[in-house]
């Protein structure tokens, strides 16, 4: 389901970049909605000492300060190295960013229950903040991207609540990888920063962390997302974000070396963090030490450059050629799926950030355990 682009025609009334985000491509970034009504008929009044704590961290505002553009941004980035492929990370993110913004206000606008609401409120907060930040870079280096239009204009795709909760909770956990290996990276190595936005990404992905650790409360409030055949859902979520995010950077693996990285060691990072920081929630997480998983997404990866390569040619034999090397790329996420998953136990439960606020009742609660 994520390898087949598919094109939509634009009318020309919009900027190019608007009209590129708009594109409703398989792998691009997406906008949701959901069933607000069962959202707002959740129960969690049993846990609701620690959604109130979340609330309070939300409503400390860490990054009010944070994004502000200095004059290091004004600088001229005519010449820069990736220049496109730096600008299309900027609209993929911002989209991203914004598509967030947008499900969390919403999600304020249905539901009742005051502490969520404020939740909600404070993470789309954020979302729009990190939106607007990457939408005046782009504009620093003359590229107008209109998200009012992308608003009202793009296509929203309908996700039932349980999978917006597995699938936005990888978001934002991954959101925080992603950020923080890059960040990490460019801080060891400064002759890859290309620009000087790579410099907030310390403090802005706690948010993309902070907003994780409301989606894992949030599931731990309702049991029955983490269980039975609900695991099966949780494997499926887990490999659909790996191997989107696998292929897309497969195919921009000249803007990761412009920073001095290797797309496929970067991901592999990527990837290994997120699957352990989601065993804090997931009862099962994928086996990436599995020969075969690694193994099979690079034939994931092969496949698909070679599929672009015939759709390039565009003759009915390439295209046949190329539908065959798709359906190869399903045949062997399909056979990632089936992999024996990794069971999460006590050993291996991720414990959280170090240096990153815990919910204090939960340390009593394992004292209480352990003494
Ligand atoms: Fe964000
Ligand atoms: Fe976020």
């Amino acid at each position: 389901m994520f390898f087949n682009p598919l094109m939509m025609q634009m009318p020309g009334e919009f900027t190019p970049t608007t009209q590129h985000a708009m594109q409703e491509a398989i792998l691009t970034p997406r906008f949701y909605t959901t069933d607000y009504k069962a959202v707002d008929k959740l129960h969690v009044d049993h846990m609701r000492e620690e959604f109130e704590w979340i609330r309070s961290e939300f409503e400390r505002d860490y990054n009010k300060g944070h994004f502000v553009r200095n004059d290091e941004f004004l600088a001229g980035f005519d010449d820069m190295p990736v220049r496109a492929q730096f600008i299309e990370f900027l609209e993929r993110s911002c989209t991203a960013e914004f598509s967030g913004c947008i499900l969390y206000a919403e999600m304020v606008k249905h539901l009742k229950d005051p502490t969520m609401r404020a939740i909600f409120k404070y993470m789309s907060r954020d979302e729009g903040r990190h939106a607007g930040f990457l939408n005046k870079t782009m504009a620093d280096l003359n590229v107008e991207m209109n998200l009012n239009v992308l608003h009202t204009r793009k296509k929203y795709t309908y996700f039932k609540p349980k999978f917006i909760f597995y699938s936005v909770y990888l978001s934002e956990k991954i959101g925080y990888a992603r950020y923080i290996e890059i960040y990490r990276h460019l801080q060891k190595n400064p002759q890859g920063l290309i620009h000087p936005i790579f410099k907030w990404f310390e403090k802005w992905c706690n948010d993309e962390y902070r907003h994780g650790e409301f989606f894992s409360l949030l599931m731990r409030s309702q049991p029955e997302l983490l269980a039975g055949v609900n695991q099966r859902w949780i494997r499926f979520f887990l490999l659909a974000v790996y191997a989107t995010m696998y292929l897309n950077d497969a195919r921009r693996a000249d803007f990761y070396q412009a920073l001095g990285l290797n797309w496929r060691e970067y991901d592999q990072r990527v990837i290994r963090l997120t699957n352990t920081i989601s065993t804090q929630v997931y009862p099962v997480t994928l086996p990436l030490d599995n020969p075969s998983f690694f193994k099979n997404f690079d034939a994931c990866v092969r496949y698909d450059a070679l599929s672009r390569q015939l759709d390039a040619k565009g003759d009915a034999i390439s295209k046949l050629r190329s539908a065959r090397l798709k359906s190869a790329i399903g045949v062997r996420l399909l056979a990632t799926y089936r992999l024996a998953p990794q069971v999460t136990t006590a050993a291996n439960r991720w414990q959280g950030l170090a240096g990153f606020p815990n919910y204090p009742g939960v340390r009593a609660n394992e004292r209480a355990v352990s003494a």
